[in-house]
């Protein structure tokens, strides 16, 4: 409804208050859209230009956000992030992993459809562009039936290293096919990635926090982690992965560099470079995941550690289960010098991916949806995440902190002092909502205060509300009021 203008008040001044007021109203809520430039001059009857210096005003003020291409949306609140372990107490020193007892308890109720999912690492199917690909695999099924009845040994179908290759050259990382192989999902690339460089006993170094899947890794293949703290905004420290380097033999680095999980963190293009300049001046392999990269909210994707690589060393890793289907498991490994022992070891592990499976990704990704695609999966998870966020500081009591990803769908959250994950955890899942607490993402340190939310999910109703009794449990748990049961 329009609002008669102030004395003195400018048109656009009139306009840029009445969309600041239902902003704070929450008519427009935190990552939705405001009125087009067109609609505004329709509706408040004022010129293009009026209409548009409203929204810059708004810009200015830090309230909402120009998309290219897109319009205006409103922003969330900056916080400060969650600040990482100081440095100086950080000891640096390798060890055994020790995770799979929670990570197993933790994973196996994530799969529990009964749960409210703010825990599980997953994307709501509906952003999925689930129908289009199983039509596609009746369609191969059908025409293709002699594939069920044989063995495909084949390091990739072709028609999908093609595409990968493409794919991967259209953001600076040129790949040769022959270095390929086609994996179950992320999971069995970076299996194959770590198996490839390594021996047990060996000192792999990872940034923490740091998914617990690839810790998981590590302990199952007997290997010691060297954890090195990273932050939110940078991700691993360089000086003191460096330092790590010189007083270990470290074997190989496993890192997330774009949208890390649990934290977001996305390394910058010159720490990319130093860090590919170090690992070369030590020979040092690096396998990198990239299965985040595609979900980035700035113009442009970050480019693969492995696009600065000439020396073979990166084991670039990653599959489209967070941006296309989960259940295709479809992934990769480029294996650079290592293509080799990972072919082998790919053949030991399940001989081959499913050719059909490969086919519907790839058919996928040569039509002209997949662009369309990402870019309605990329506004959902920041609207997702943005308004996840806001719930959050709106209701968790001081001493909250937040991370603020540029991509990815996840919120590494620091709870106030004193107040245990794993007792949220606990608590929570009595109350039918599924959470990550970050002890099962930093093994070796002493970080209790964590737990990760993931912005999978549309923010509806039942997430809001689950986020406010989230809210309530921190709150008791803070103020002493709760005994959690013994684990
Ligand atoms: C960083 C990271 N790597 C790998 C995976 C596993 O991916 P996939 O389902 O393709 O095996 C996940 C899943 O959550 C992940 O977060």
């Amino acid at each position: 409804m329009s609002v008669g203008p102030a004395s003195g008040e400018f048109l656009y001044e009139r306009i840029a208050r009445q969309l600041d007021a239902q902003i704070q109203d929450g008519v427009f809520r935190v990552g939705e859209r405001l009125p087009s430039v067109r609609q505004l001059c329709a509706s408040e009857r004022v010129s293009p230009a009026s209409a548009l210096q409203a929204l810059s005003l708004l810009e200015a003020r830090g309230l909402i956000e120009a998309r290219p291409k897109s319009g205006f949306f409103v922003r969330h609140r900056r916080v400060d992030c969650a600040p990482p372990p100081p440095p100086s107490s950080c000891k640096l020193e390798p060890g055994a992993v020790g995770v799979s007892d929670v990570v197993a308890q933790v994973f196996y109720q994530a799969g529990d459809e009964r749960m409210v999912p703010l825990g599980a690492a997953i994307p709501a199917p509906e952003l999925l562009p689930t129908e289009r690909l199983s039509r596609c695999l009746a369609q191969l099924a059908r025409s293709q039936p002699e594939r069920l009845g044989r063995y495909d040994i084949k390091p990739g179908h072709p028609e999908l290293l093609r595409q990968l290759v493409r794919r991967f050259a259209s953001y600076g990382c040129h790949v040769a096919q022959e270095e390929l192989v086609v994996t179950f999902g992320a999971m069995e690339a970076l299996n194959l990635a770590v198996r490839a460089v390594t021996h047990p006993g060996d000192i792999v170094a990872v940034e923490s926090p740091c998914y617990f899947g690839l810790l998981e890794i590590l302990e199952s293949l007997g290997l010691r982690a060297l954890p090195v703290p990273g932050t939110c905004e940078e991700g691993i420290d360089l000086d003191l992965l460096e330092t790590a380097i010189e007083r270990h033999r470290v074997k190989a680095v496993m890192l997330v560099p774009s949208f890390s999980n649990p934290n977001g963190s996305c390394m910058s293009q010159p720490r990319r470079e130093r860090l590919m300049a170090l690992l070369a001046d030590h020979g040092i392999p690096l396998v990198e995941d990239d299965i985040y990269g595609d979900i980035h909210f700035g113009p442009e994707r970050p480019r693969p550690v492995k696009s600065l690589d000439r020396d073979g060393l990166v084991l670039y890793c990653g599959s489209f289960s967070k941006i296309l289907s989960p259940g295709l498991r479809v992934g990769w490994v480029a294996g650079g010098r290592y293509s080799e022992q990972v072919r082998r070891l790919k053949y030991i592990s399940s001989l081959t991916t499913p050719a059909i499976n490969q086919l519907a990704i790839a058919r996928f990704l040569e039509s002209t949806a997949m662009e369309r695609h990402l870019r309605s999966l990329r506004q959902a998870f920041r609207t997702q995440m943005a308004q996840i966020s806001e719930e959050i500081l709106a209701s968790f009591p001081e001493g909250t902190g937040l991370s603020q990803p540029e991509g990815g769908f996840y919120l590494w959250v620091q709870l106030p002092d004193g107040v245990d994950a794993f007792d949220l955890h606990r608590l929570a899942a009595a109350e039918k909502i599924d959470i990550a607490p970050g002890q099962i993402f930093c093994p070796h340190a002493d970080i209790r205060n964590r737990i990760r939310i993931s912005c999978g999910y549309p923010c509806d109703a039942r997430i809001r509300k689950s986020i406010h009794t989230l809210a309530r449990l921190v709150r008791e748990l803070a103020a002493g009021h709760l005994k959690p049961s013994k684990r």
